[in-house]
């Protein structure tokens, strides 16, 4: 084999996207850099959809114009490839960095800098993902699931809009799993129309893997991906629990964050579900038959020895005058309400639209609320995260 090929080889295989001062001229000293195959460049994140979704690309550069995060573009960019995302500004905001970072970019970059410097961000950043992936580790990501023992609690709506928040406002890679089997609307709330289901995927021959699971999924156009539940109540049963479990697994190592949606009942699926739960979202209401299920289903949690301190309780339509408080469903269920959600006529609005509410209108009480779940649930993660990489190192040397 000649030199020549190894060099090439060994190339980091870029692309560009976005614009912002000074980036054509850093694109240009890049493509002539040795060290760089620039496989070639897009303003628009979509017009690079097929080299990036089929580029074998070993890091993406991103350039903004914007001082905050461009969570739009790079949840579009995520949505075609794993590579690591760099972000190149010409002017930043102080809060641009962290933001970047806890959104799981490599790395920020603001112009002008010299060419080397660049590169070698560019380097590091291939070099840290391969590192990752070599541990075995890939992704991992965070399972949350959300649970009512009663049906109408608003699981489906909470579901829904915090997927869409975690991919559209937080910039992950974000899984919606529709595991209401049989009478599940995940998809109609999204106004997606899927082609396969949950039930296609454990029907289909072979073993499942990320591969073949992104090819069972509904993309929304706001990033978000989708697994929509079986299309007629009888194939539910088809979704055992060991299929599911795997399908978990493999979904946790091509996703950020996985939002599953389910039905009121403690089945054999719920279980397998249970048994990888980072997060349960226990859904509650001002309403006295819900908060005594909610107390049993507290009692079956603790009788499965599921650990307490990932059930979170989430009071939905928080601020209904029905002549309950708050207070009265912590002393209930001996247990602090963790998130409150409003009701908001724009919820039944936008479910019968099909269009997420915090997507229909970001600024109602409903969309706030339900967004600083997201980000609460996905910056939790992000430090999990680091703690676990701090003590790796740790334990390294
Ligand atoms: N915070 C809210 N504000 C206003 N309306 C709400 C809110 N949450 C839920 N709703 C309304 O309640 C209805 C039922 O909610 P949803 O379908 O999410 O419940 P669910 O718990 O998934 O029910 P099921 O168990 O039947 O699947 C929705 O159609 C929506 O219009
Ligand atoms: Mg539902």
């Amino acid at each position: 084999m000649s030199g020549t090929e190894t060099n090439n080889h060994q190339r980091v295989r870029l692309y560009a996207t976005g614009s912002c001062e000074g980036f054509d001229k850093l694109r240009e000293s890049l493509a002539s850099h040795p060290e760089i195959e620039l496989v070639g460049s897009s303003v628009d994140v979509a017009g690079g959809a097929a080299a990036l979704a089929g580029g074998h690309l070993d890091a993406v550069l991103h350039a903004t114009r914007a001082t905050a995060l461009p969570a739009d573009e790079l949840s579009a960019i995520r949505g075609y490839t794993q590579a690591p995302v760099l972000i190149v500004a010409s002017s930043g905001s102080s809060g641009l960095l962290e933001q970047a970072l806890d959104a799981g970019v490599a790395d920020v970059l603001l112009l002008p800098q010299l060419v080397e410097n660049v590169v070698f961000a560019i380097r590091k950043a291939t070099h840290s993902g391969r590192r990752h992936a070599e541990a075995g580790g890939g992704r991992h990501g965070k399972i949350v699931t959300v649970f009512s023992p009663k049906g109408g609690t608003g699981k489906t709506v909470t579901a829904t809009n915090l997927a869409t928040a975690a991919a559209k406002f937080e910039g992950r890679k974000a899984l919606l799993l529709d595991l209401d089997l049989q009478f599940g609307d995940a998809a109609i709330m999204m106004g997606v129309e899927p082609d396969k289901t949950i039930y296609d995927l454990v029907v289909a021959p072979g073993e499942l893997d990320s591969e073949k699971l992104a090819g069972y999924i509904t993309k929304h156009p706001c990033g978000l991906s989708v697994l929509p539940a079986p299309l007629r109540p009888e194939d539910a049963e088809l979704v055992t629990e060991a299929k599911l479990g795997r399908l978990l697994e493999v979904a946790r190592e091509s996703f950020d964050i996985i939002v599953v949606d389910t039905s009121p009942f403690f089945h054999g699926p719920m279980l397998a579900t249970l048994d990888r739960t980072d997060e349960l979202l226990l859904l509650t209401s001002l309403d006295v038959p819900t908060i005594k299920n909610v107390r049993l289903s507290l009692q079956t949690l603790e009788l499965l020895s599921f650990p307490s301190d990932r059930v979170k309780l989430v009071l939905n339509r928080a601020n209904s005058k029905v002549g309950m408080q708050k207070k009265e469903v912590e002393a209930a269920l001996e247990m602090a309400v963790s998130y409150e959600v409003p009701s908001d006529r724009a919820v039944p609005l936008a479910v019968n639209r099909g269009n997420p509410a915090v997507l229909a209108d970001g600024k109602t009480e409903f969309s706030r609320s339900v967004r600083e779940l997201a980000k609460t649930l996905v910056t939790a993660q992000a430090a999990a995260k680091e703690r676990k990489k701090f003590l790796a190192a740790l334990a390294r040397s």
